[in-house]
């Protein structure tokens, strides 16, 4: 490396100037970041490019000296593309070893791109920069699984399952419905990331070191180069905040959340005791001592590691809180529960998106614990209701027959007309119309209903959603 200074030997060549011993080799092991960071190396590479050009149109640089150093980091980036490049644990991050780097491949011209930067707002755009990237990434995987739920709610409109409340049998549903409902949870995951970008997609750049700088820099030419929507306003603020990746944290928490509770009910319907669902072999595992095995290794995962998700953000929360302003190196532990949050969260999102689509629904079996469950009660205290009698007399009334029918090991549609009529004279034979599995959901027929005619309307609703996203 060029090294003119006098720094004692094994110093840090990018600030040892004013240190009169060698880093402690421990000490630099443990702060350095550049096993982890190197993930941002293309962030960082586009930050330097634009910088430097902004640089030259304000006349600090000259033109060539910034086509040199567009030149070395382009040479640079390949390299690291190429897995050639030697990161160094002496040079501590990412930033360094690149700027580092630089220099020895195009000399003092190399020393020129810090100018009017410093690592603080340097990695606050590396990491913006990061995460801008990967909400896009994550978006189009939220949008393939919601596609895939879609089109499946379409295709299971009419299928009749259990709807369950305390995971005991409530009222029929179907199964498009509970597909739906997926979905939903799934937009608003979709609408909070979106939301979130525009927060991430400020510009730190420029903030320097915590003040600004001296030299006369025009940040709205980086901004534009580097695709920013706005500036941070406040330089302090710029260097220091790290709320729009705890922010996205955030909203991923919730989205592993909403995938870990798909999860335990695909679970729970692989199950042979409910057998609701067929997960494909290739989604699956079997067991090294149990033949007959074939377990839901996919859900099991994706709720499992809910767990870490959730646990970075609280992470971030806790880096955060006690930090007075400006920067502190604290932040450098922002990235690793963020990487780990970005990834786990793709991944499961990817692993849902390609599984759901060949999910086998298994409506007979769907169709008879329906059946089994006394699903239509309340479709019978409705009906008495409409008859005339007051809601709670009819609740009475409906009880003392699902008990007569617990008794006789029947449903209630399974009773005769003459056995109904002891619990309540009003009772017609228009009421078999309803305690009919698809009396029951098609009776639900109003927006948000179960009814499978809204079903349909609703999936196409969700389906012109879709298709007007970018
Ligand atoms: N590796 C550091 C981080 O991740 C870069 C910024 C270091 N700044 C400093 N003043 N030491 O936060």
């Amino acid at each position: 490396m060029s090294d003119s200074s006098n720094n004692p030997p094994g110093q840090n060549t990018q600030w040892g100037g004013r240190f009169s011993e060698a880093t402690d080799a421990f000490v630099q092991v443990f702060t350095a970041s550049v096993d982890f960071d190197q993930k941002m190396a293309e962030q960082d590479i586009n930050g330097s490019i634009a910088h430097a050009s902004m640089l030259a149109e304000v006349g600090v640089l000259t033109g060539e000296e910034k086509t040199a150093i567009i030149e070395g980091l382009e040479a640079i980036r390949q390299e690291i593309r190429n897995g050639e490049f030697p990161w160094s644990v002496a040079l501590e991050d990412v930033h360094m070893n690149i700027e580092a780097r630089l220099t020895q491949r195009i000399g003092v011209t190399g020393k020129k791109l810090h100018t009017g930067r410093s690592r603080n707002d340097q990695v606050a755009t590396d990491i913006r920069l990061y995460l801008r990237d990967a909400i896009d990434g994550i978006l189009a995987q939220l949008t393939r699984l919601q596609a895939g739920l879609v089109e499946l709610a379409q295709r299971e409109a009419d299928t009749i399952m259990p709807g369950f409340t305390h995971l005991q049998t409530a009222q029929p549903v179907t199964f498009g419905h509970h597909m739906l409902a997926w979905n939903e949870m799934l937009q608003r995951d979709y609408e909070r990331l979106v939301d979130c970008r525009k927060r991430v997609n400020r510009m730190p750049l420029g903030s320097a070191a915590l003040a600004g700088t001296t030299y006369p820099i025009d940040r709205s030419i980086t901004a534009r180069l580097l695709g920013f929507d706005s500036l941070c306003e406040n330089s302090l603020d710029g260097v220091s905040d790290r709320d729009f990746a705890i922010e996205f944290c955030a909203a991923a928490a919730l989205c592993m959340t909403h995938l870990s509770r798909f999860s335990e009910e695909l679970v729970l319907w692989a199950s042979a005791q409910f057998d609701f669902v067929d997960l494909p072999d290739r989604f699956c595992t079997g067991s090294s001592i149990m033949p007959q095995k074939k377990n839901p290794d996919v859900p099991e995962l994706v709720r499992g590691k809910t767990g870490r998700v959730n646990g970075h953000l609280i992470s971030l929360l806790t880096l955060m809180k006690g930090q007075c302003l400006a920067y502190n190196k604290d932040n450098q532990e922002d990235k690793e529960p963020l990487f780990d949050t970005v990834e786990t969260l793709f991944n499961c999102l990817r692993a849902y998106a390609d599984m759901m689509p060949a999910l086998e629904v298994k409506a007979d079996r769907m169709r008879e614990a329906a059946r089994r469950g006394f699903s239509t009660a309340t479709d019978l205290a409705d009906y008495l209701v409409k008859k005339g009698v007051p809601f709670r007399d009819s609740h009475e009334v409906v009880g003392k027959a699902v008990a007569f029918g617990l008794q006789q090991g029947r449903d209630l549609a399974e009773l005769s007309l003459a056995e109904l009529q002891q619990f309540s004279a009003q009772i017609g034979d228009d009421v078999f119309l309803v305690l009919t599995l698809e009396g029951s959901v098609n009776a639900r027929d109003h927006r948000g209903g179960t009814a499978p005619g809204q079903v349909r309307a609703a999936a196409q609703r969700a389906r012109d959603l879709l298709s007007a996203r970018s």
